[in-house]
């Protein structure tokens, strides 16, 4: 995918952080967007954004755990924009951290894979059959993590990563032996200044945790510090924007942004070759 002019970019998770970063590096480099996102203030925010800078923008109010919520915004990009060449399944959801999981609670399950897997399943089975038919050159990027590669606690969100790990190379084998004109990468940022320590921003009623949050000592200072450290310690979103551009062009399988996480990435390796647990880390959320 090397020229974005006129190209129709889907993006969800689009109103805040990484989503954003991207929208805003595809607009510069004269792509057409549709923005989705769950959040209505932010993603109308987003919209006037990128409709001042001269992008041509659609934004619609989406919930990628909900099937048909996407197949509605593929239906409304293909009749108001026709193509769709780039898809971004980026929402995500962090889920509640630091719990071991037989602490866990059913709807915590239930929100962060709805979110995370099933969300990048909706997209794919809502826009690459289009993709495929109209043959153009395009593209699909999903959001994983660092934490999709490496070995460490079992939270809910690094399992939901490590399984859009496989996933999309599960999608590149399948639209490989299609000879498909779809490039696939999976992005596995590191630390992004972004709000995705205040998930539960968006948690649905519904999926409300069935039981308290169990006593854990000094879990509110935690998540402050957690806070802290994503603003002030973490990539701007915008520059992920400028490397998945770049991995994009380069057809870059796996999109890493923190190089310093490549021994982490090797040590799970070298466990699974050696047949042993992998090394235990400290908890990162
Ligand atoms: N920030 C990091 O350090 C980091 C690192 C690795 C991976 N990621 C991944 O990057 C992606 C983007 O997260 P971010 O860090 O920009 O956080 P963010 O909270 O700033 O942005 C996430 C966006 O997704 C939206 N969203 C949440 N639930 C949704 C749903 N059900 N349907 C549609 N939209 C929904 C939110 O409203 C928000 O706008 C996520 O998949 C996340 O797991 C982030």
């Amino acid at each position: 995918m090397d020229d974005l002019k006129g190209r129709v970019a889907v993006i969800t998770g689009a109103a805040s952080g990484i989503g954003l970063g991207m929208a805003r590096t595809f607009a510069a480099h004269g792509a057409k967007l549709v923005l989705a996102d769950v959040e209505a203030g932010p993603l109308e925010a987003a919209r006037g954004e990128l409709e001042r800078t001269g992008a041509a923008v659609i934004a619609q109010q989406t919930d990628v755990s909900d099937r048909d919520a996407v197949l509605q915004l593929a239906a409304r990009a293909s009749d108001e924009f026709g193509k769709v060449h780039i898809l971004c399944n980026n929402a995500g959801v962090s889920g509640p951290a630091m719990l071991p999981l037989w602490e866990t609670r059913p709807s915590d399950w239930q929100w962060v894979l709805g979110v995370n897997l099933m969300g990048v399943v909706h997209g794919v089975q809502a826009f690459v059959p289009g993709m495929l038919e109209h043959g153009e050159r395009g593209y699909v990027v999903n959001t994983a993590s660092i934490m999709g590669l490496t070995a460490g606690g079992g939270s809910i969100y690094a399992v939901s990563k490590h399984a859009v790990v496989r996933l999309s190379e599960g999608l590149n084998q399948d639209l490989r032996l299609r000879r498909a004109r779809i490039g696939v990468s999976v992005l596995c940022p590191g630390l992004v200044a972004t709000r995705i320590v205040e998930s539960a921003r968006n948690r649905p009623q519904h999926l409300q945790p069935d039981a308290p949050m169990p006593n854990i000592e000094g879990l509110e200072a935690r998540r402050a510090m957690a806070l802290k450290f994503f603003a002030e310690s973490g990539m701007p979103p915008e520059t992920v924007g400028e490397i998945v551009l770049e991995g994009m062009r380069e057809r870059t399988f796996y999109i890493l942004t923190h190089p310093q996480h490549q021994g982490e990435i090797e040590q799970r390796f070298q466990a699974i070759s050696t047949r042993s647990a992998p090394p235990v880390r400290a908890p990162e959320r």
